[in-house]
């Protein structure tokens, strides 16, 4: 059977945020030594950042990248990490159970986004595990006000005059989670969060603030939690924060394939939370979600590893949560990707959890190459398409059993609209052996033809991208699919990610 939707610019979601293609760089194995900053690399710049990474940084699209955690931040002295490299005091990180060199610090995070280009926007996380208000004031003057003061000239006695104008702040790191250090109740941390979102607003009403939500829908504190900080922080932050990573538990696939019901669900849950304290406030104001960490995440075999791991031993830059992604893995991130622009009215930020090598789109051998990972190609289609309204998708769609989530459609979709009236429709076929007819009805739209129709799917669901095969999975183009009186035909090879662009 036929899965179908029609499209009407009449009926829109809203306007995707530039924001939404956010991702994250944390001090974390080899995602900054190693991954993005590597001084002896062969194509590394004369700061010590490979060039051949930022190339495919730029390929991939990404916007906002959040920094420098994750768990990490919940015991960075951000001082540390400042002036010449040489003086800086190599540290235990307690999150990663790694040394930390400092090596690579706020200034050279600055210099990386730079060279990225004008797209990529700091997104800066501060320690509210260990620390507090006073130490956010500071890091806050250090980074952003001009000259006159201890901390902005001292900037400038370190090389940089200009101040780093970073606009997005992150109140903390998963406040929630028992595994942070310096971990909190909401009430805790709700009042924390609030004064320091006070203070910094004393220093510039104009920054934009982020309160740590929850680590997880299914947290025994979720919504509860985000209830409990909104009540404190409601007038004086702007977003709050979502985490969700998706796995196969137990070999159940076809519920894996289903993860984006979970995060869809997860999304309306903190809108109508955040919507709920808004109106017990009577306030006209709404606060947005930040997505700001989100992947595909074998993280039972991290925690294996975790268990195993020697308590004496700290290693610098050791090889951390290196998964390595599969077509099905690619598969069910876009799925991803298709639900957080489903919800782009209120997701307003979103950060791909990491950047590179940790579990990342982009991968690097230390002295040898970088390659792009299945999961890649998904973001940078959607980063470089996905620009525009988002297009109301209501599918009709054959549905299958999926253990987790019960009945589920088959196709997940969505579609954007760009200023020049292009669509572009971003589709999955969750089905791991049938291939699934596609009509879309296009009513409004002024369109005749189908510009490209790209699709990422295999015979083989487990083919990956390694060091020594690094081009053996990339999408292809789909032949016969066509736009004739204002509908669209397709067919979605069974497990595939689709890009369909229409003019
Ligand atoms: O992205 C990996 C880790 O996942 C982050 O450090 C933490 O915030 C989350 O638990």
């Amino acid at each position: 059977t036929t899965a179908r939707f029609t499209l009407d610019p009449a009926f829109t979601v809203g306007e995707v945020n530039p924001r939404l293609f956010g991702s994250f760089v944390e001090h974390l194995g080899r995602c900054v030594y190693t991954g993005i900053f590597e001084p002896d690399h062969p194509a590394a710049d004369e700061a010590g950042i490979r060039t051949d990474v930022l190339d495919l940084v730029r390929e991939l699209g990404v916007t906002a990248i959040r920094y420098p955690g994750g768990n990490f931040v919940s015991g960075y002295k951000w001082e540390d990490s400042v002036g010449p490299a040489e003086d800086r005091p190599r540290r235990l990180d307690l999150a990663w159970h790694s040394l930390e060199t400092n090596r690579f610090g706020l200034s050279e995070y600055i210099d990386f986004l730079r060279k990225v280009g004008p797209q990529a926007e700091p997104m800066m996380a501060i320690n509210l595990g260990t620390r507090g208000v006073a130490e956010a004031l500071e890091l806050q003057e250090y980074a952003n006000h001009p000259s006159g003061t201890a901390l902005s000239d001292l900037r400038a006695a370190h090389g940089d005059k200009d101040p780093f104008g970073i606009r997005m702040w992150c109140l903390g790191n998963e406040m929630d989670g028992p595994w942070q250090t310096g971990h909190k109740t909401a009430e805790e941390y709700g009042r924390l969060a609030a004064e320091t979102a006070r203070a910094m607003r004393q220093i510039d009403p104009g920054v934009e603030l982020v309160a740590c939500g929850s680590s997880g829908q299914s947290m025994p504190t979720f919504a509860e939690w985000e209830a409990t900080v909104l009540k404190e922080t409601y007038d004086l932050v702007d977003h709050v924060s979502l985490h969700a990573y998706y796995e196969p538990h137990e070999g159940d696939i076809d519920s894996f394939l289903a993860s984006a019901v979970d995060m869809e669900s997860f999304i309306d849950n903190v809108v109508a939370t955040c919507d709920h304290v808004g109106a017990r406030l009577k306030s006209k104001k709404k606060i947005n979600l930040s997505f700001d960490e989100w992947n595909v995440w074998y993280l039972s075999r991290w925690e294996q590893h975790a268990e195993a791991h020697d308590p004496a031993d700290w290693p610098e830059a050791p090889r951390l949560l290196e998964d390595n992604y599969s077509v099905l893995d690619a598969v069910v991130f876009g799925s991803l990707l298709i639900a957080l622009l489903r919800h782009a009215d209120r997701v307003t930020v979103a950060c791909l959890a990491q950047l590179v090598n940790v579990i990342a789109p982009i991968m690097t051998e230390p002295g040898g190459p970088a390659w792009r990972q299945t999961t890649f190609f998904p973001f940078a289609q959607a980063s470089r398409f996905g620009r525009g309204q988002v297009l109301d998708v209501r599918v009709d769609s054959p549905t299958y059993e999926t253990e987790k989530y019960g009945e589920t459609d088959l196709l997940h979709a969505t579609a954007v609209r760009a200023d020049d009236g292009t669509v572009t429709v971003f589709a999955v076929n969750r089905s791991r052996t049938e291939p699934l007819p596609l009509e879309v009805a296009l009513s409004g739209l002024d369109l005749t033809s189908v510009t490209e129709h790209s699709a990422l799917a295999d015979t083989d669901p487990d083919a990956r991208n390694t060091l020594d095969d690094p081009e053996r999975v990339t999408p292809h183009p789909v032949e016969d699919t066509t736009l004739t009186d204002g509908t669209l035909t397709a067919v979605l090879e069974p497990l595939s990610w689709n890009v369909i662009r229409l003019a």
